[in-house]
Formats: C-alpha cells, structure tokens, sequence
C-alpha cells in the first residue's frame, strides 16, 4: 500500500434495525486503498459488500447505523454531516452501481445531464472544457459524439450504463465505488467499462473498491482481494498470491466453485450463507467449513498476518497461543449432522 491511502477503513460496523433484530451486515472491517490502486471486493450474495461499499460513501438507507472509521483522506466520514458528503460526492467520492436508469434522468438530453454535473462541481469551467471533457469521457465509454444530443430512452441498457459510469467518471473523483458494475452486461461492454475503470486510475490516481460477483474480473483488474463473508473479511491480499494459494477454506471454495463451473457467475458452495441477526458461533462460516476444528464453533477467530501484506480470519492459521489444548482436532462432518439432528 501507498504511504498516505486514500482510504481508510477501520473496524467498521453497519447494521440495519428491522423488526426481528439488528442485521449486522458489515461487522469489524477494515481496509485501506492507495491512491492508484483497486481492491476487489468478492464474496456470495448476503455477504455484505453493497452495504460496504454504501456505507463508506454515507448512502445507507434510512435507519441503518454505523460505528467505526471510514477515513477519506484522513477524514472521518462515520458521523459526517449530510452536507459535507453532499458536498465530497461526485468530485471526491464517486459510485457506480448496477441498475442503468438511477441517475440518468429521462427527460433530459445526455449533453446536458454532463453540463449540470459539471456546472455544479467544476463552476470554473467555460463551455468548450465542458464540452471537451464530456465528450471525451463519453468516448472512451465508447459512445460516439453524434449521440450527444440523444435521450437516455434512445439508447440500449448497456449503453446508458455506459453512460453513466462516465457521468460518474467525467468528475475524475479520488474515490470510486463501483458496485457490481459490469453484471448485467455483455462481455465487450464489461471489458469496456474495466478499460476506462483502468484508465482512471492510472490518468487520474482514482483509488477504486471494485465489488463483483466475477473473480475473472479481480484476476485482472484488481491489485488487492478482499473476501468477505458473513459481514467480515475472511482474507485479504494482493490479487495474485490469494488466487495463487488461498489460505482461508472460504476462498479456497470460492475459487474452486467458479473455476470447475467455468461459468462467469458465481456457483454454490454447499450450505447458504447465515442470516446476519443470528450468525453462527465463533467462525461465522463453521456450519459450511470442510476443515472445522473444535476451537472453531466456540471462539471468534483472530485475524493473522503472513508474509507481510496477506491477512486471515481462520483459525487454521493461528494464532496458535490462542488455541485452547484440542481445539486444533478436526471435527468429522458426519458427527456434525448427527449431533445437529440429535
Ligand atoms: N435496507 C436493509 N434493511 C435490512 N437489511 C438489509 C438491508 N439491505 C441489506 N440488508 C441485509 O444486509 C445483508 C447484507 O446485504 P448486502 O450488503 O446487500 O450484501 P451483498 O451486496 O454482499 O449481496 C443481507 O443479509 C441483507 O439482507
Ligand atoms: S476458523 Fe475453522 S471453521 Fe472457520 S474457516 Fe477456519 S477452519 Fe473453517
Ligand atoms: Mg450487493
């Protein structure tokens, strides 16, 4: 990681309120994202990331909570006014998420949804840069300047998708959140959407958390992996080393459940993921664990670095010194089931 990051998430808790309980959808995560750099987000549905991803930028729906840091250039965020991420959003902090039609408004033309955006944020600009700046942008999305003056209901989904990812991208922000940007869209406007994503942050210095169901995705655009389970993150590293040898058994099953498929969605890993009021005891993904040991229902594990940026939630790999005398014994799974049906 850089010496100054972007990004700074420290011991972050979301939840929301609902009538049978907290959800506790982000529960003690952190993380951090130089400048320049992407960190891919990845993790079955349920696990958390969208409320992640939000509620680091402070869009979390009505009622929800949060405790923590969410450092933006040193600047707690947790707790910030409405005005002030009013204010950082679109120049600063900038998402993008999945359905095409949110922040595109149908009535107005393209050209003139790029002006407002930058007439708003970037006042010093004269008409010919906002111009330049647009259409440049839009190009790169692939949309060609004859379209400028168009519609949004004149283009196909994955164009006005395109579009807005460069409404979001014509601000240049510091900060990108990019919410499963490419799953509904075909593999050449995907490999598109990667490209500018690319370009951004090596033109612009963009820090970028990428969240995707796609592991071919983090493969190739993503410097950092964080896997996240249940709430938390259960492994983090550089890209190349957590594919190459993955050390929590989530990951392992996650890699192996997409390869074998060799399909571009994610595919089941046995069990489902819990539900976030009650999660299990102690490793919250104990119920579906090929390599349960006694230690892990009963104790929280601790999360360990190795090999100077890779860290891990499992007690597979230590601390040993927190490992009571047995706990390490595997626990057979059939033994599980017939005490789970007792
Ligand atoms: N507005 C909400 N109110 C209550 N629970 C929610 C709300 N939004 C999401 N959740 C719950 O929070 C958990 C995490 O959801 P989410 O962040 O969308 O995960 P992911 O993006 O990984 O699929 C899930 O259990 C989901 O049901
Ligand atoms: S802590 Fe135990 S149950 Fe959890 S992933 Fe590691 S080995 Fe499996
Ligand atoms: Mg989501």
């Amino acid at each position: 990681m850089s010496a100054e990051p972007v990004l700074t998430v420290r011991d972050l808790r979301l939840w929301y309120g609902t009538p049978r309980g907290s959800v506790r959808a982000v529960d003690g995560v952190s993380l951090e994202i130089g400048a320049g750099q992407t960190l891919g987000l990845v993790g079955e549905s349920g696990s958390g990331k969208s409320t992640l991803g939000r509620g680091i930028l402070g869009l979390l729906p009505e009622g929800a909570k949060s405790d923590g840091e969410v450092l933006y250039k040193g600047r707690n965020l947790v707790g910030a006014s409405h005005r002030e991420l009013r204010r950082l959003r679109g120049p600063e902090l900038g998402l993008i998420f999945q359905e095409p039609m949110t922040r595109l408004d149908p009535l107005m033309r393209i050209e003139d949804q790029f002006r407002e955006t930058l007439e708003q944020h970037e006042s010093k600009l004269t008409d010919a840069e906002i111009r330049r700046r647009s259409l440049d942008t839009l190009g790169r999305m692939g949309i060609p300047p004859t379209r400028f003056r168009q519609y949004p209901h004149e283009f196909s989904g994955g164009m006005r998708q395109r579009i807005m990812i460069a409404l979001a991208l014509v601000l240049r922000p510091s900060l990108l959140v990019a919410d499963e940007p490419t799953t509904a869209l075909d593999v050449i406007v995907e490999a598109q959407i990667l490209r500018i994503l690319a370009d951004l942050k090596e033109n612009f210095g963009t820090a970028l958390l990428l969240i995707t169901h796609n592991l071919g995705i983090v493969a190739e655009a993503c410097d950092h992996v964080a896997v996240m389970y249940a709430g938390q993150i259960v492994e983090e590293g550089p890209a190349r080393d957590v594919f190459a040898e993955p050390k929590h058994p989530y990951t392992r099953e996650l890699l192996r459940s997409t390869i074998s498929l060799d399909t571009r969605e994610l595919h089941s890993i046995p069990g489902a993921p819990p539900n976030l009021i009650t999660p299990p005891t102690g490793c919250h993904f104990h119920p579906r664990c090929p390599d349960i040991m006694r230690v892990c229902p009963a104790k929280d594990p601790i999360e360990t670095r190795h090999d100077g940026d890779r860290r891990v939630l499992c007690w597979l790999h230590g601390p040993e010194s927190e490992i009571p005398p047995g706990g390490g014994e595997p626990i057979e799974r059939e033994r599980i089931a017939v005490a789970e049906e007792a």
